[in-house]
């Protein structure tokens, strides 16, 4: 009796559509929202609405024989992106963007009337963070150990930035909101055999950069982001300047000294 009342449930449910569907996709692909139905009969009309507002952005009217799609509602963004099969009334959704992100309503209006919602989720793709060293750190005096930042400068939402030493996360900040820059520091020795990656990941990808602390924490000057040629060449006068009058000032003193 239980079973029976739990059951008639959970096809209730189904039929207005309370479980929905989630999927994700990366920026860039298709998707196709299944109808489930294998050939449309005639006196079948089914329905497809976007978004909060339920905008119809596709129709088959089975009787009709007709299979309009709305590409221009709410604003363009479905443009020459809508296709219907006309076998099963499946939408796909081509060449997504992250503006296709949003419920999709399946109605279909036939022997039954049947409702499902398809949470559609589009990624953005996700740039290759970049480790550097922070020569301003204050630990960067330190001899024995090196400070590092990862960053990424992203414009897409639901980000995280991670440093991992092997397999296992050392720290990690996130994202939810557009137009961000996201920075992470490290601390290492100098000898420290590990292996360190930075990642930048959203919920369905990712994107690693491994660490070389043999090239990037040699010297401050040679990873700085500023140095052109001109500064290089000024930097090296300054050097040698500075250089130059260290030998005149200790011969100096040395000669000084010897004279008393
Ligand atoms: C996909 O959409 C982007 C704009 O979002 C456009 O620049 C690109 O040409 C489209 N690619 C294809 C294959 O239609
Ligand atoms: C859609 O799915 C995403 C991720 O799976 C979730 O964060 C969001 O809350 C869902 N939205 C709705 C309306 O169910
Ligand atoms: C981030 O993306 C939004 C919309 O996608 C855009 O309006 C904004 O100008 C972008 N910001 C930057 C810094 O690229
Ligand atoms: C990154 O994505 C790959 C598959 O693309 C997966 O094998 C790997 O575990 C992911 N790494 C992290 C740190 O999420």
């Amino acid at each position: 009796m239980f079973h029976t009342f739990v059951l008639l449930c959970l096809c209730w449910w189904r039929l207005i559509g309370v479980f929905g569907e989630s999927v994700s996709v990366m920026e860039g692909e298709s998707v196709t929202l299944h109808t489930d139905v294998t050939k449309i009969r005639e006196n079948d009309d089914i329905l497809w609405k976007f978004g909060a507002e339920n905008v119809l952005i596709a129709r088959i009217s089975g009787a009709a024989g007709v299979f309009p799609t709305y590409d221009d509602v709410p604003d363009g963004r479905f443009r020459g992106r809508l296709k219907l099969d006309h076998q099963t009334g499946s939408l796909t959704i081509t060449n997504t963007t992250t503006e296709h992100t949003g419920d999709y309503q399946l109605v279909i209006r036939g022997a039954k009337l049947l409702s499902k919602t398809f949470n559609v989720s589009v990624y953005a793709r996700l740039p290759v963070p970049v480790i550097s060293r922070d020569c301003s750190s204050s630990s960067s005096s330190s001899s024995s150990s090196c400070s590092l930042v990862c960053s990424s400068v992203v414009n897409v939402s639901h980000v995280t930035l991670s440093w991992y030493k092997g397999i296992s996360v050392l720290s990690s900040i996130s994202a939810s909101d557009l137009s961000i820059s996201l920075s992470l520091p490290l601390e290492v020795e100098y000898q420290d055999k590990n292996t360190y990656s930075c990642v930048l990941n959203n919920p369905i990808s990712n994107q690693t950069t491994h660490l070389d602390i043999n090239t990037l924490c040699h010297t401050c000057e040679v990873h700085d982001h500023c140095c052109g040629p001109t500064e290089a060449v000024i930097r090296l006068a300054l050097s040698a300047l500075v250089g130059v009058a260290t030998v005149a000032f200790l011969l100096y003193d040395i000669r000084s000294t010897r004279v008393r």
